[in-house]
């Protein structure tokens, strides 16, 4: 199927899902991805001039850049690799702290079942990326084949382990195996991805505390609150709801006290409701879907959507776009995540973060 981009520059063709293809810090086109046809796709009208209504602080104005694509955009870039590249050199300081005082490295095993090359992908580059901070990887890679067996008994193995913290098993596992007792078997105490459904609840309930929070939607509050972004008493519409982003993300802008709507592709009108809201987070993984008659002048995007599109001009064949088209909500958003370099880089940063604060934790370091 041929869409057209909403890039005035380029026309764009929506790559078939070749997964094989998807970029390492892809955080949405993974688990279920919803098809465009589910979604009411409004042709693009002209917006209002833009609002001055936005009046966010802004705490950390050295990372914030004014957007330069074409005529009239206005909107602050949220320069997630920027955030991230802080939190890991954070992190690194802790880990180093920890290792001098008490002798504890922090560890993160993962698991990874198949020969899915974007998985492996991710695999390596936490991998990479625990290294780069001091944390200890252990993996484990199994056959497609493997038995629900053999991944439960690495998990068994891992969670006695005292030199593993944070255990993480890549989703999505082979069609054979059951995704919800796999993840139920990992200890609640070293879940560093949060998909326990012990985590997940506390996370749903006021005054419950999970022990860890799911990466992707921790590092979209990340960036609000490092960018002093308020949240409290806004209106957030997070679109998608899936268990890894929407859903999560929804739950924890509640804990911040937004008052928050779902969108999904059984949503009549979206853009009615996105159109109402100061802040809004994507996570469908459908390329430039949100226009700039989803968004209210002056809102806050985070873009979660990590999505290729055929590009002849690309080296590569293809490039990188949001569910947001980024020229357009440039034009009438106030500030606005890029794809790359927005979510992406936060969600690897989290999980690091997660695994320090369970190491933490395991041995009342403070
Ligand atoms: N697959 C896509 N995102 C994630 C994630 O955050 N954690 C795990 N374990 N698998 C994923």
């Amino acid at each position: 199927m041929v869409f057209s981009d909403c890039s005035s520059a380029t026309t764009a063709r929506f790559l078939p899902f070749n997964r094989s293809r998807l970029p390492a810090d892809s955080a949405v086109n993974i688990g279920r991805v919803v098809g465009p046809l589910q979604w009411r796709l409004p042709n693009p009208v002209s917006l209002q001039a833009r609002s001055t209504l936005a009046v966010h602080s802004w705490s950390s104005p050295s990372l914030v850049i004014n957007a330069t694509m074409g005529t009239g955009t206005s909107a602050k870039v949220i320069d997630g690799k920027a955030v991230a590249k802080q939190i890991r050199d954070e992190i690194t300081a802790e880990v180093s702290r920890m290792k001098d005082a008490i002798g504890i490295v922090p560890g993160l095993a993962v698991i990874l079942v198949g020969d899915r090359k974007d998985s492996a992908t991710y695999v390596h580059n936490k991998k990479k990326a625990c290294e780069s901070v001091g944390i200890k990887s252990f993996e484990v890679r199994l056959p497609e084949d493997s038995s629900k067996q053999e991944v439960h008994n690495h998990i068994a193995g891992f969670n006695e382990d005292p030199s593993v913290h944070g255990i993480l098993v890549q989703l999505p596992l082979p069609s054979h195996m059951n995704e919800q007792s796999v993840l139920n078997a990992v200890s609640i105490e070293k879940d560093v991805d949060g998909f326990h459904p012990l985590n997940i609840g506390r996370l749903a309930m006021r005054g419950r505390e999970p022990l860890f929070v799911p990466c992707t939607p921790k590092g979209c509050i990340e960036l609000l609150h490092r960018y002093g972004i308020n949240i409290k008493g806004k209106r957030a519409v997070v679109i998608g709801r899936s268990n890894i982003v929407g859903m999560p993300a929804a739950l924890l802008l509640q804990r911040e006290d937004a008052t928050i709507s779902i969108v999904h592709s059984r949503t009549p009108n979206p853009e009615d409701i996105t159109r109402q809201a100061d802040i809004i987070i994507s996570a469908v993984g459908q390329p430039n879907m949100v226009r700039e008659n989803w968004i209210k002048p002056g809102a806050v995007i985070i873009d979660v959507g990590i999505n290729p599109v055929e590009d002849a001009k690309s080296p590569r064949g293809y490039r990188l776009v949001g569910d947001v088209c980024y020229e357009e909500a440039c034009k009438v958003a106030s500030a606005v995540t890029p794809v790359p370099g927005g979510v992406g880089p936060m969600t690897i940063a989290m999980l690091l973060s997660n695994t320090l604060s369970s190491a933490k934790r395991l041995h009342n370091f403070k």
